[in-house]
């Protein structure tokens, strides 16, 4: 299907009405309808719709895009899945385009057949001894049920015989690892279910119940269906409740989530076992900004509760810490103390800044006078980190209690420490002064809006030969260009679906961001010149600071003299006389 065909459908839809029907209300105010937010945790709407425009934008997250964005981000779905879906609802079957999405299905339904198979292993004779193990560990048969907990046999090629027989291919099996070699991948253990985003199975944990094995969980490998990096246990039945209570609680093994949701604590997920990557924190962000980190209470849980704590901290979200006493992980620990005893952890949280605090304290030795002003110094550094000044001065006092210094000394060094973060921030901007950057940043990125608005500024730019330093920016502005000559005319919405059409999810992030900003309608084009001047002497000005530092270094004196011409003649195309 074509851009041109693409647009028609798009022209025949109306945004308004395609948010409206997923149940979240619109309110029109001026020329706009508000929303609050569904992409992130909104408080006060801050979703816009223009109707004129058939785009949305929410000021507080930054998503973006048209009718066709919407419905994939908001359904978790693909551009040709969201394409089609709106189609049907105007009457139009788009039918084959769904070819790569098919074979997808046929993995989702290998998934569950496998699952359900798993399922009744452990119901069966079979399965007695993992019904022990799971009993023992006081997992009862409704959280057996709600887990879709289930049972490998210890068996070869039971599975994949089965799945062979009902006419699946060998390769299918073990591109999507339920087969390994032609072979069962899981064998003689406990099933855990892995699920997507929407709650699709993609994958399977098994852990080990009746033997002894260096592995003591096996999951499925990374596979066109399960990428580690981009799912969190649980998160699909979490969802709602994290909504609801505002916090989300994250864990780093599913028996710790599984075990909270037995006593209905339900907001938690759990990145099992690895790292929490970006993408991880992304969707986590999505749900809610209040994060607490629950991780094992020993040596590697305290690890990696600094690492995530710094993620979602750069993430501008509130992170707070539960720890837990005696090593222990969640799902011990409940077991041990009961529910409330773990409630009260969770309400006893402490932030992660006073946690790095805490851990800082248990490393040094107050005893020794380098060590504690080490301790000292590392701990203002913290809290010249923190943003509320209240809780500044209360940590500040804490530290004075803490190692008997004078709270003005210690007050002194952290005020200090701000005049020092300024002074850097100037001397990185001697050649070109920080504001002076953005404002070229500023200028390059207002030729995206005002070309997709105007059509005529993109004319001006292609005319103008000028180069735009900044990569994004450039290639956002060369797509332009070429969708523009293209199809002879250009606006926002259909833009944004050429870009997802393409799957060009970078330059899709960059447009984003740049149409953030508000921008003055354009009175005429003398604006549009001088920000494409400003972006020539911004060229200029690079290019001759790359040449004062080539001189410095140069030793053959005929050299600098001619790199000093260089710079002259530069110099004077920037407009300076001298
Ligand atoms: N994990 C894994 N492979 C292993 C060990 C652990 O993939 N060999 C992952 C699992 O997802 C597990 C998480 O890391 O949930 C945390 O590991 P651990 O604390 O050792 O497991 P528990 O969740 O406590 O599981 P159990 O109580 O059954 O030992
Ligand atoms: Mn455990």
């Amino acid at each position: 299907m074509n851009q041109d065909e693409i647009n028609e459908i798009r022209n025949k839809l109306n945004i308004v009405d395609v948010i409206s029907s997923y149940g979240i209300p619109l309110t029109k105010k001026g020329r706009n309808y508000f929303a609050l937010c569904p992409f992130h945790d909104d408080h006060s709407p801050s979703l816009s719709v223009s109707e004129e425009k058939q785009i949305y934008k929410c000021f507080v997250c930054g998503e973006s895009g048209n009718v066709f964005n919407f419905v994939m981000n908001y359904e978790k779905i693909s551009f040709k899945e969201a394409l089609a879906k709106l189609a049907t609802t105007i009457g139009i079957n788009l039918g084959i385009t769904e070819k790569k999405d098919n074979k997808y299905d046929k993995y989702y339904e290998l998934m569950d057949i496998a699952n359900k198979f798993y399922q009744n292993n452990l119901l069966s004779g079979e399965g007695k001894d993992a019904r022990k193990y799971l009993e023992n560990r006081k997992l009862d048969k409704n959280t057996i049920q709600e887990f879709e907990i289930g049972l490998s046999l210890n068996k070869m090629n039971i599975l994949t015989n089965l799945l062979v027989n009902q006419g699946y291919s060998m390769e299918e099996l073990n591109l999507i690892d339920l087969s390994n070699e032609n072979r069962d991948s899981f064998i003689n253990r406990i099933i855990f279910p892995l699920h997507n985003k929407d709650g699709k199975v993609i994958g399977f944990s098994g852990r080990i119940y009746n033997r002894d094995d260096l592995n003591k969980y096996q999951n499925t490998k990374e596979t066109p269906l399960f990428k580690k990096r981009e799912n969190l246990f649980n998160y699909h039945r979490a969802k709602a409740a994290i909504r609801n209570d505002k916090k989300v609680i994250v864990m780093e093994g599913f028996m710790a989530v599984i075990r909270a949701y037995t006593v209905g604590i339900k907001n938690c997920v759990a990145t099992m076992g690895t790292a929490l990557s970006h993408e991880q924190a992304d969707f986590i962000k999505k749900l809610s900004n209040n994060i607490y980190l629950c991780y094992d209470g020993d040596a590697a849980g305290r690890k990696a509760t600094l690492s995530s704590g710094e993620v979602f901290s750069k993430m501008n979200l509130n992170v707070f810490v539960i720890s837990l006493s005696d090593n222990l992980d969640p799902d011990d620990y409940i077991l041990k103390y009961g529910e409330e005893n773990f409630r009260k952890k969770i309400d006893d949280a402490i932030t992660f800044n006073e946690y790095k605090i805490k851990v800082l304290k248990q490393k040094y030795n107050f005893d020794n006078i380098d060590d504690k002003t080490n301790y000292i110094n590392q701990v203002l550094l913290e809290i010249n980190n923190e943003k509320d000044i209240i809780k500044q001065e209360i940590m500040l006092k804490t530290l004075a209690n803490d190692t008997n210094v004078w709270y003005n000394t210690l007050e002194k060094k952290l005020l200090g420490l701000k005049d020092k973060e300024i002074n850097k921030e100037k001397s990185e901007s001697v050649v070109i002064k920080k504001d002076k950057k953005n404002g070229f940043l500023k200028a390059m990125e207002s030729l995206i809006y005002y070309s997709l608005n105007y059509p005529k500024v993109i004319t001006m730019i292609d005319n103008s030969n000028v180069y735009i330093p900044n990569t994004d920016i450039r290639l956002l502005l060369n797509e332009i260009i070429a969708y523009y000559n293209r199809y002879g005319e250009i606006n926002e919405a259909d833009f944004y679906t050429y870009l997802s059409n393409l799957e060009k999810n970078d330059l899709m992030k960059e447009l984003n961001k740049v149409l953030q900003n508000d921008y003055p309608v354009m009175e005429n084009d003398d604006q549009i010149n001088e920000n494409l001047l400003a972006i020539k002497k911004y060229n200029i000005a690079l290019e001759i600071r790359k040449l004062e530092k080539e001189i410095k270094e140069e030793v053959d004196f005929e050299r600098q003299i001619k790199l000093m011409e260089e710079i002259r003649t530069l110099k004077t195309k920037e407009g300076k006389s001298w």
